[in-house]
């Protein structure tokens, strides 16, 4: 018997490192998902694309994810996970958050424990800050719960209802980089300008219930306004890249309402939106500079398990 789980990729559409500290994020899941297949064995064994995984940081999550689970349920913590990932890792769409959901959830089905969206949230994240150090949670709970959800630390998830699919373009500016990093460094800025990182968390807030409300009304102009004047903020803080910024200018410039820089940043992905009859248009032009785009269907579901013979 094997359990298999399910959960999608995300989008951070606004909001990301101000919800480190305390602002409001609005995240979408997307359509890209990470499968993950748990099995009994004799010992703690983790394959990732078909590859066994040796290296120990790559393990370590996983592994203390598999010790939580075991420690609160008296359960044998020895299996097989095996990962297959449609997301590129380091891009700022999740991948790490939705394998720690996926196996998570998995291992819940494999032993028969019935949990919910705040149980999944808890183990996972015991896997996020070994990779991350700090995170805020917003990564986790979007790939758990699905759909379009704002975020913020210590209140529940608000689920946005949208009418009818929408569609999100990203883009991936081919450089990977580090989240703990960049999560250390917007620390940094908040250290040296306490009060001037409070208003602009205040800012990013706002930005992030105005463009909630924005995607629920079905306004894209008005949310692609709040994307733009997001990545303002975000790059006023050091986060952005000259890679960003000009991925950024290519998608407006290609038609797009408004984009920023998705996630962490420093690298990484940019997200925008564009009118419906330009979409296609736009991110066929970033892929004819030879950036990876694509249109994103939202909403997406979140993470679902199962068992197979
Ligand atoms: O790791 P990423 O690129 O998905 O970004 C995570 C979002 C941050 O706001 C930068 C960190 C966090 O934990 O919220």
């Amino acid at each position: 018997m094997k359990a298999i789980a399910e959960a999608p990729s995300k989008a951070i559409v606004t909001g990301e490192h101000f919800v480190v500290h305390g602002a409001w994020a609005l995240a979408a899941a997307l359509p890209r998902k990470v499968k993950v297949e748990v099995a009994e064995s004799t010992h703690q064994r983790v394959i990732s694309n078909g590859v066994l995984v040796s290296d120990r940081q790559r393990l370590r999550p996983i592994g203390r994810i598999l010790e939580a689970m075991a420690k609160e349920y008296s359960l044998d913590s020895d299996m097989t996970v095996s990962i297959t990932s449609e997301i590129p890792e380091g891009a700022g769409l999740g991948s790490s958050a939705s394998t720690m959901v996926a196996v998570t959830s998995a291992v819940a089905r494999l032993r028969g424990i019935s949990v919910g969206v705040a149980e999944i949230s808890k183990f996972a994240m015991v896997g996020e800050t070994e990779i991350h150090g700090r995170p805020s949670g917003v990564d986790v709970a979007i790939c758990s719960i699905g759909g379009v959800v704002l975020f913020k630390r210590g209140s529940s998830p608000r689920r946005i209802t949208l009418n009818g699919t929408k569609s999100l373009i990203v883009a991936f500016s081919g450089c990977k980089r580090s989240t703990r990093r960049q999560i250390r460094r917007v620390s940094g800025t908040k250290e040296l300008f306490p009060s001037l990182f409070e208003g602009l968390t205040e800012a990013a807030s706002e930005v992030s219930l105005m463009a909630a409300e924005r995607l629920s009304a079905g306004d894209l102009e008005g949310l692609g306004r709040m994307l733009s004047l997001n990545h303002a903020v975000l790059s006023a803080i050091g986060v952005s890249s000259p890679q960003l910024d000009r991925l950024v200018d290519l998608a407006l410039s290609l038609g797009a309402y408004g984009a920023k820089l998705t996630g962490a940043g420093g690298g990484g992905s940019i997200v925008a939106v564009a009118p419906g009859g330009k979409e296609k248009s736009v991110v066929s032009g970033l892929r004819d500079r030879g950036f990876e785009a694509f249109l994103a269907k939202i909403p997406a579901g979140g993470v679902r398990s199962w068992l197979e013979k």
